[in-house]
């Protein structure tokens, strides 16, 4: 995600912030830009690319100021530009702010705004801000109340700071849904998205909460809730150190991934599906009516982790949009003779957007007249820019090489695809919709009740952790979650496993299985669950020990089973989003305890750009 970090105080506020947004760099990010107020206007840098660019621009055409703010960003809305690179400016120039989040209804305020006369310079959400804000800023309101004003208009998350050059003893500050901190010092205060810009300065912080807006004055902190309430919010001494900041206080970036799947869900969904009515809004994938009945077949196009999400979405794609739909290996696509032209549309998934094989088989794709579309958790990757249509995650970076919360942000961006296509081809129903829509909203709260068998599924992994070797099984809909399951086992914890159809086995694994051949499998509410039961005991009659994912309804699964992980039920089709957390967990559990390097596992890249 982005970074932000604001001053106000006697230093020269370049310094702090530019030191504070190298904190800031382990989360990833593609432009940066800093705003002072210098003599009585502001002073604006930005550059593309690594912060080192900013410092070369900063020692070029050198600016001071006591106040100052500035942003490392993660592009969401427009690509990686100087344009598009925070601070944002109103259309005076005298007013900055600086954003991290999603403003859902930009465009909408955006049309609006440029009915009554506002320029905008960039492609960004948050330009939108600061527009809104000049829009209420005047003689009887101040900073802060032109702040509250605009944030009745918008909607999303936001973690944001503002500054005007008419006034350089205050920043006003506001967060909802997206981390914001204020650090004390003495004659001086600081901001930042994140603790661990702050530390090199001071421990005593005041974390807002949700909705909150504040003044900082470099002597004083005034804070007012969502109904503008002036409200006390307790200080707190961090006793973090740098690289546990950077890590949220979480041992490994991995383990913190698995834990922002809440938000990051939310995230990908956010702003896709209308309030008013139950419907899907994909702005940025212009495929029509007319366009969708002509589609003969879908090809969907991945490697790794993406691949998993693929196999997920062929159900989804079937079920819902009636579409035949076929899955391949990146690599494998792109030396095959695919049978794709005009009526085939490819789906290429890529947290990335620059695997090698990906972009290859993307390129190949367009080359045979086929119409498509990228599910990239990169803004401006190769990928998102080379496809006809591209829907983003919005999952912010993802450190730990094992993806996790990107395989979830995939799933779904490709819930949402399959249900806008089916929407608009007429193969759902209105109910179905509706009922797909309720169940989605319903999935963070679900995944924060999963997040809390962390400790159970430790203590299960305890007893495996020696274990040589393992087998995942499943059906339908889940058997992609086995295979995800049985590669994240394999990547991180370095211990053979395999991924099967639990109806499969009977044609080849169940030779393996013994005692010393633990299985995991998928048992969740699902048309086929007795069918399971069966698979399981087949197991179970050849001595393997047995640990099942169920739900709690599931009773039987407590005598067919030798340890039971019971995660909340939601519709069958959606429950892959929840089953797969309990397996990240369980792979990050035994790679701690045998002692590998859970980020970044041994032969294994994040980003794999060579064939
Ligand atoms: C590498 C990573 C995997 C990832 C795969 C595809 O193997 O280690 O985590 O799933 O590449 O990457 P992509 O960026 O295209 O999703």
């Amino acid at each position: 995600m982005c970074g932000i970090v604001g001053y106000i105080g006697g230093k020269n506020a370049v310094d702090v912030v530019y030191n504070g947004l190298e904190k800031l760099e382990y989360r990833g990010y593609d432009s940066a830009g800093i705003a002072v107020i210098g003599e009585g206007k502001i002073e604006r840098r930005r550059s593309v690319g690594k912060l080192v660019n900013l410092k070369e621009n900063l020692n070029t055409n050198k600016i001071f100021g006591n106040l100052g703010i500035g942003h490392t960003r993660w592009a969401t809305h427009g690509k990686p530009s100087e344009e598009n690179a925070h601070p944002h400016t109103d259309c005076s120039g005298k007013i900055v702010v600086v954003h991290n989040g999603i403003i859902e209804n930009y465009i909408p305020l955006k049309n609006q705004l440029q009915k009554e006369g506002h320029i905008f310079a960039s492609e960004t959400d948050t330009e939108v801000i600061a527009h809104l804000i000049e829009k209420y800023y005047n003689e009887k309101s101040s900073l802060l109340d032109a702040v509250q004003s605009a944030l009745k208009e918008i909607r999303g998350a936001y973690a944001l700071c503002a500054i005007c050059a008419d006034d350089k003893t205050q920043v006003v500050v506001a967060r909802k849904d997206a981390p914001l901190v204020i650090g004390l010092g003495k004659e001086e205060n600081f901001i930042a998205s994140d603790v661990s810009a702050l530390l090199a300065y001071t421990k005593d912080v005041i974390f807002l909460e949700n909705g909150d807006t504040a003044q900082v004055r470099k002597d004083s902190i005034k804070i007012f809730d969502g109904q503008c309430n002036s409200v006390e919010r307790k200080s707190q001494k961090v006793l973090w150190n740098a690289l546990q900041a950077e890590k949220g206080g979480y041992k490994h970036f991995m383990l913190k991934e698995i834990y922002e799947q809440t938000q990051t869900i939310q995230d990908t969904f956010r702003g896709r599906i209308s309030d008013e009515e139950n419907k899907i809004i994909l702005q940025s994938v212009g495929l029509t009516k007319e366009d969708l009945l002509k589609i003969s077949r879908i090809c969907i196009v991945a490697c790794g982790t993406s691949y998993h999400a693929g196999l997920t979405a062929k159900f989804l794609f079937e079920n819902f949009t009636k579409i035949p739909t076929e899955v391949n290996i990146a690599s494998e696509f792109r030396y095959a003779e695919p049978v794709v032209d005009d009526k085939v549309l490819t789906v290429f998934i890529s947290q990335s957007g620059e695997t090698a094989d990906t972009l290859a088989a993307l390129r190949l794709a367009k080359e045979k007249k086929s119409k498509t579309v990228a599910i990239c958790n990169v803004v401006g990757s190769s990928i998102s820019r080379e496809a006809d249509y591209v829907l983003y995650t919005h999952c912010g970076p993802e450190i730990g090489v094992a993806s996790t919360k990107a395989f979830t942000g995939q799933l779904t961006a490709l819930y949402l695809l399959v249900m806008f296509m089916a929407d608009k081809k007429g193969t759902v129903s209105k109910k179905q919709l509706a009922e797909f829509i309720a169940a989605l909203r319903d999935i963070p709260t679900k995944i924060a009740e999963t997040l809390n068998l962390a400790d159970g599924i430790k203590g299960i992994a305890k007893l495996f952790q020696n274990t040589k070797q393992f087998i995942y099984l499943a059906r339908n809909i889940n058997y992609p979650i086995a295979l995800e399951g049985a590669l994240k086992l394999k990547e991180i914890s370095y211990i053979y496993a395999e991924g099967y159809p639990a109806g499969e086995m009977k044609h080849g694994p169940i030779a393996l299985i013994d005692e010393t051949m633990p299985v995991m499998v998928i048992a969740t509410d699902s048309k086929i669950y007795e069918k399971i039961l069966s698979n399981i005991e087949e197991a179970k009659a050849r001595g393997a020990k047995i640990i099942a994912i169920a739900n709690k309804d599931n009773t039987e699964i407590v005598k067919n089973s030798d340890y039971q992980i019971f995660v909340p039920s939601t519709q069958e089709y959606l429950s892959p989003l929840i089953n797969v957390i309990p397996l990240q967990f369980f792979a990050y559990y035994i790679s701690v305890m045998k002692g590998c390097d859970v980020d970044q596992p041994r032969n294994l890249a994040k980003s794999v750009t060579v064939e």
